[in-house]
């Protein structure tokens, strides 16, 4: 990954890279870690796709194909670069989803045998838990019985170290974690995760929530999968990165057999991988240290301010409770008496969107009913101040 150098940014400027903003002046956006807006160079890049490039890559002897099977290979190489890995140690898939799920059936339905136990955390995303879930069903109906134990989380939101190095045995052979958790907005602390493991356990680690908001470099971190979606850092939708380590690499199985190569099998989203290209340039133009803490400031911008001018509020494990007010763009809370979806109404109705509902956690919480304000780079203090604003003068505490 290129080093980048923390830089004065001239942040009121780069809403304007993004045409959804000129279209919906007054709208302010606060979904981000759910999706982010695209930059004019992203939308340029699939509309020239369609316009003026249109075929399959690399199955056909022309050069229109043959330039794209070298333009998806650059694509390849500069996504490699930014996450600190090989090029060939990348395969694109449909979005994190999809990565997470090849982990658990491309390696697992190879390797895992009667026994064998896996750890994850149920209060991580959906797609970090439930294809471990599956797997385990697809193995009983061949007679292997694989078990799920499960992580708790500490009260702070970050993993309870403890008890993984307490549910640990001969028998696991790997964690699902996630690096930046999706409601809670932290950092689940890799580095200390794979002490209490050791080597002998491989983990897979979904990497959705922070690709994008701040470094990831391969080159330090110890794990043995990667998995992330293009179109939470400014790339189209429906395209995913999934890394695999090298040696593990060997040991897969392709999931779905056809065309093409063992992870990338069938005609791919052309056009949605070539976007992860200005996707990265975007990024790289700011720097990802300088947005990472862009995305800091932010947070605790939005946090004092709820906390100092919004009555009744109740802040989800994160920011709130580590003490540490190190973000990365996500606070969740949710108000002593009206329900999180009535507030996300209101919201919407000032045309703020925020997240409320179902936050896609790995098992269904009670009282999971928080809203979400998930902050990016072209988000600003003053927006920050026009929902707290409107909050504020909505919300009246009841004590
Ligand atoms: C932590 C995390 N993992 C996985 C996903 C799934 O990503 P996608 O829907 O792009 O496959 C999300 C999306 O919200 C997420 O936040």
């Amino acid at each position: 990954m290129s080093k980048s150098k923390s830089k004065t940014v001239d942040w009121t400027h780069i809403a304007s890279k993004f045409p959804i903003f000129k279209e919906r002046p007054g709208y302010l956006f606060f979904d981000n870690a759910s999706t982010t807006q695209k930059p004019k160079t992203v939308i340029d890049c699939l509309g020239n796709f369609y316009r003026r490039d249109c075929a399959n890559a690399g199955r056909a002897s022309y050069q229109m194909s043959t330039n794209l099977a070298s333009a998806i290979e650059n694509a390849r190489a500069r996504v490699s670069s930014f996450i600190g890995a090989k090029s060939g140690e990348v395969a694109f898939t449909s979005g994190a989803t999809q990565s997470l799920n090849m982990v658990a059936l491309g390696w697992g339905l190879k390797n895992l045998k009667d026994g064998d136990e896996i750890l994850l955390c149920p209060d991580d995303h959906k797609s970090t838990v439930l294809p471990w879930y599956n797997l385990q069903d697809l193995l009983a109906s061949f007679g292997i019985r694989i078990y799920i134990k499960t992580i708790p989380l500490h009260h702070e939101g970050d993993y309870d170290l403890s008890a993984i190095d307490a549910l640990l045995s001969d028998k696991t052979r790997l964690l699902a974690m996630t690096h930046v958790h999706h409601l809670y907005g932290l950092d689940m602390e890799v580095d200390l995760v794979r002490k209490i493991v050791g080597d002998k356990v491989l983990i897979s680690l979904d990497a959705s929530q922070s690709v994008g908001h701040r470094r990831v470099d391969l080159g330090t971190l110890p794990v043995d999968f990667l998995s992330f979606s293009g179109h939470k850092m400014f790339a189209s939708n429906a395209v995913g990165v999934l890394w695999t380590k090298p040696s593990i690499e060997a040991s897969m199985h392709p999931v779905i057999a056809g065309g093409g190569s063992l992870k990338e099998t069938g005609t791919q989203n052309i056009p949605a991988i070539l976007s992860m290209v200005p996707a990265i340039d975007f990024i790289e133009s700011i720097g990802i240290d300088a947005i990472s803490e862009r995305l800091s400031d932010l947070t605790r911008h939005l946090y004092f301010s709820l906390r100092q001018s919004v009555s009744g509020l109740e802040f989800s494990p994160g920011v709130d409770r580590c003490g540490c007010h190190r973000g990365f763009g996500i606070v969740s809370f949710r108000h002593e008496s009206v329900s999180s979806s009535d507030i996300a109404f209101l919201l919407d109705s000032e045309n703020i969107m925020v997240r409320s509902g179902d936050h896609c956690l790995g098992r269904k919480l009670q009282g999971d009913d928080y809203l979400r304000v998930s902050l990016h780079v072209y988000n600003t203090k003053d927006e920050i101040d026009r929902l707290v604003c409107v909050l504020a003068s909505n919300l009246a505490s009841t004590n």
